[in-house]
């Protein structure tokens, strides 16, 4: 590790001239009152206790494409937990093979998110995944279909019935969402470089990681993007200084507007959280941009007034890498087999879907 730090600031001060002293405990102290690292425990949730049975629930059914209309698309289809979280297209594919409009975000530590989606619409996680379930573009299921899918299985009436021990009807909607949202908060990826940095590990990153997160701090990036997942909560215009072109920022999407009808939030939307950033993409709500250091460009231009040459572009991008976590080790979940009670799959085909209406 030692050797790579050296290898790398020797190999810088021969490309660009004198590597940027960065005083290690002064950019600690700073960091420390701008970020917190990803915990290594999950964290507990307000409204929804968090049990094994819960999680072990959760996870089954987060893997279930059954919850699905079609009963091929589950949240791992579109938040691999393989793949960063995501999906890793511009825009997500869901029922129909209809595109739809936003690109997919990590599920990876959204638990610590303040507000969920691109444009904070949904509070929680709990609240947040009762709505791909039923998106037409995404899973198109009814919340009734969901419950006699569930119920016509014994093996998941057994689950949710340990899941939730006091409900009379443990088999109910808003109980999948409890359960996904258990499963969700325990997809946490600590011990990043920049989390072992926060805690006093100075060598955790390397110098120019380090000249990237001042620079980072300094030009003002961390305005938005703060807190333990350096980003997820505050909203913003895409363009406070310069708005992006339409081949980045397509002029139909008006983010948070749709949610608050306000004139000022067009073109508004959650700074988003930046944890594993250089494993999720392509970027931006319209995943548009498929090289990270592009996006820090537009980034400095747009929101701050900037040009970010290649150089400080390429630091701050040594830093985002710094903030990969370990991901978490996932057990593919057993999922039960149909009964003849179990409502069989709809096509998912958009044409013929149209017969019923
Ligand atoms: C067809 C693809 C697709 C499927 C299936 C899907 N999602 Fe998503 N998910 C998305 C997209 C796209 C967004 C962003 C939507 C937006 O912001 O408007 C999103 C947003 C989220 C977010 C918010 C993350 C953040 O940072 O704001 C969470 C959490 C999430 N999904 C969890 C789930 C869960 C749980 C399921 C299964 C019940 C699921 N998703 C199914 C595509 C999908
Ligand atoms: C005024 C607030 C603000 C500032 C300052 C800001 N950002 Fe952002 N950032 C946002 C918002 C809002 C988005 C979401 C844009 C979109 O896709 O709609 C975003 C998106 C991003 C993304 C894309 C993330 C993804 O998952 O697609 C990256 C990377 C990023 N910012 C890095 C930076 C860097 C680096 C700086 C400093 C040069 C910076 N940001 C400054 C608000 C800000």
């Amino acid at each position: 590790m030692k050797v790579r730090i050296l290898a790398s600031a020797a190999v810088m001060t021969a490309l660009a001239g004198p590597a940027l002293a960065v005083d290690d405990a002064k950019l600690m102290k700073k960091a420390n009152e701008t970020f917190d690292p990803i915990p290594t425990e999950t964290p507990e949730l307000e409204d929804n206790k968090i049990t094994e049975p819960k999680v072990d629930l959760g996870r089954m059914l987060y893997f279930e494409p059954r919850l699905s209309k079609s009963q091929l698309v589950s949240c791992n289809t579109c938040h691999n937990v393989g793949t960063g979280g995501d999906d890793n297209l511009e825009t997500s594919i869901g029922h129909g093979w209809q595109k739809g409009p936003r690109n997919a975000p990590t599920v990876f530590n959204a638990v610590f998110n303040e507000a969920q989606f691109w444009d904070g619409r949904a509070e929680d996680l709990a609240a947040q995944a009762k709505g791909p379930i039923q998106a037409s573009v995404e899973m198109n299921n009814e919340p009734s279909q969901v419950v006699k899918t569930l119920k016509s299985i014994p093996e998941y009436r057994e689950a949710f019935a340990k899941a939730f021990p006091d409900a009379d009807k443990p088999v109910n909607f808003d109980n999948v969402a409890d359960a996904i949202e258990a499963y969700e908060a325990t997809l946490l990826t600590p011990n990043a470089p920049f989390d072992q940095f926060l805690r006093g590990d100075k060598d955790a990153m390397s110098a120019k990681a380090k000249q990237g997160l001042k620079l980072f701090m300094d030009k003002g990036c961390s305005s938005c993007h703060n807190g333990r997942n350096v980003g997820g909560h505050g909203y913003y215009p895409f363009g406070v200084v310069q708005k992006p072109g339409a081949d980045v920022l397509p002029r139909d999407d008006k983010g948070r507007f749709a949610v608050t009808q306000t004139a000022d939030d067009e073109y508004v939307f959650r700074a988003p959280p930046l944890r594993n950033v250089a494993r999720t993409a392509p970027y931006f709500h319209s995943g548009k941009v498929w090289q990270l250091e592009q996006a820090v460009q537009i980034m400095g231009s747009a929101q701050l007034g900037i040009d970010l040459n290649d150089k400080q572009a390429g630091k701050i991008v040594t830093f985002l890498k710094s903030l990969n976590g370990d991901i978490p080790t996932v057990t593919y979940p057993k999922l039960p087999v149909r009964t003849a009670e179990t409502p069989k799959p709809k096509p998912m085909m958009a044409k013929e879907e149209k017969t019923s209406h």
